[in-house]
Order: C-alpha cells, then sequence, then structure tokens
C-alpha cells in the first residue's frame, strides 16, 4: 500500500466551502464605524483564518483603541450578534463552485471527511447550508485551545477520523491554515492565489472541476512529501 495514500480530507470553512469573509467584514466595519475609525476590506483580509479575539485585536490596533478585557469581550459579542444575523439568513445557493461536487466523490470513494475551522459559528453555517451529514467529524472553534498556525484543529480532525496525519490533507485559503496544515505534517491544498499560499503543496482558484484524481496526481505520484 502506498504510504502516503490519501484518506482523509480535512477541510477549512469560512474562504473554502462558503465565503464567509464578506459577513465577517461587513460586521467588523459596522463595530468601527461605531468607534468612529475606518476598517477596509483590505484591512479585513488580515482577519482570515484568524480566531474571534484575536481579529478584534487587529481591529482595534488599526483604530488606535485600548480596551479592557471586559470591554473587549462586549465589543466581541456585539459584532458576532451582527454577523449571526447574515448567517442565519445563508441556503445552500452560497456552497461556492464545485465544492459539493468534489465532496460527494469524496464520500463515493470511501475518503473520510473533516471541517478543521477556527469559527465558533461552524454549526450554523453547516446546517444552513444543509452539508453536516456529509462531515465525518466536527472540529471548529469550540473544540480548539490554540488557534492557526498551531495545528490542533487538524490534528484533532485526523485523530477524530483515526486517520494518520501523513493520509490526510487539508484545504485552506489563509496562510495561516495553510502553515498549520504544514506544522501538523499533513498537505496542503491551498485555496486563492500562490502568492498568498504558496507554501501549500498545490494551490487552486477553486473547486471548479477538481477531483479526487487530479488530487492524487498532484499530491501522491509526483510531489513528494516535504518531510
Ligand atoms: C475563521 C475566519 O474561519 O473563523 C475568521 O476565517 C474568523 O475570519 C474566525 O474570525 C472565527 O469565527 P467566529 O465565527 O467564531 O467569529
Ligand atoms: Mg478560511
Amino acid at each position: 500500500m502506498n504510504k502516503k495514500e490519501i484518506k482523509a480530507c480535512i477541510f477549512d470553512l469560512d474562504g473554502v466551502i462558503v465565503d464567509t469573509a464578506k459577513y465577517h467584514y461587513l460586521a467588523w466595519k459596522r463595530l468601527a464605524t461605531e468607534m468612529d475609525f475606518d476598517f477596509t476590506e483590505q484591512d479585513n483580509e488580515r482577519l482570515k483564518g484568524i480566531s474571534r479575539m484575536a481579529s478584534l485585536d487587529i481591529l482595534l490596533e488599526i483604530g488606535n483603541k485600548n480596551l479592557s478585557d471586559n470591554e473587549k469581550e462586549k465589543l466581541a459579542a456585539k459584532k458576532n450578534a451582527w454577523y449571526v444575523d447574515y448567517i442565519i439568513k445563508m441556503d445552500t445557493t452560497e456552497i461556492l463552485p464545485g465544492v459539493l461536487d468534489f465532496i460527494t466523490e469524496l464520500k463515493e470513494k470511501n475518503i473520510r471527511i473533516a471541517l478543521g475551522s477556527a469559527s465558533k459559528n461552524a454549526m450554523t453555517i453547516l446546517t444552513q447550508i444543509q452539508i453536516l451529514d456529509y462531515f465525518d467529524a466536527i472540529i471548529d472553534g469550540t473544540k480548539v485551545n490554540n488557534a492557526k498556525p498551531d495545528p490542533e484543529v487538524f490534528l484533532k480532525g485526523a485523530e477524530a477520523l483515526g486517520i494518520d496525519p501523513k493520509n490526510c490533507v487539508v484545504f485552506e485559503d489563509a496562510e495561516a491554515g495553510v502553515e498549520a496544515a504544514i506544522n501538523g505534517k499533513m498537505r496542503c491544498v491551498g485555496i486563492g492565489s500562490p502568492a498568498v499560499l504558496g507554501k501549500a503543496n498545490l494551490v487552486i482558484p477553486d473547486f471548479n472541476n477538481f477531483s479526487l484524481q487530479q488530487l492524487n496526481n498532484t499530491l501522491v505520484k509526483v510531489k513528494p512529501l516535504p518531510f
């Protein structure tokens, strides 16, 4: 048997399965506006893959605000309530192109599937877009102590599936997520731009026409493991 055989795929959620960055942006921007400073889409790029509280710290740094932990908790809760208002209106049409076909193919070929997301809202989103049942394990922001680039979220995913990390492939749109996969000694497919995700073993713009065969060709037969 091929030692590098792909037995499991671990998916990040925001930016890989759905484009929720736009909703995070609207909610963070509203908070910034309330506090009288500007928050741009470019600033929002810095928050991808980063936990809610770490995102707030970056936002406050941009606005040059220094607040107590108690005040920060209140702001994070406020932002989250606005964000939840958006995501409870999501439906299946928001699943990014090609994702469902790829996940369906994985199921048919008995590849195990896990979610590895920093979001504490992952269950709400997966329920709204009706893909909860595809996942054999769900590790989200409620189940981890260490944010990406720490590999905890992906290692817990692999463990929950009972698959060795060397047989797992992570799908990520954020640099911190790609680093988390590498730190967990897993191979990684970047979804987005090679300029940002250059450390991944393979970078694709999206899941359109992506197949398990393409994944195997790229990751198993051609590209050697980096460790
Ligand atoms: C990540 C997003 O998936 O989840 C980040 O890329 C977000 O932008 C983080 O801050 C935490 O999300 P939530 O839903 O718990 O606030
Ligand atoms: Mg992401």
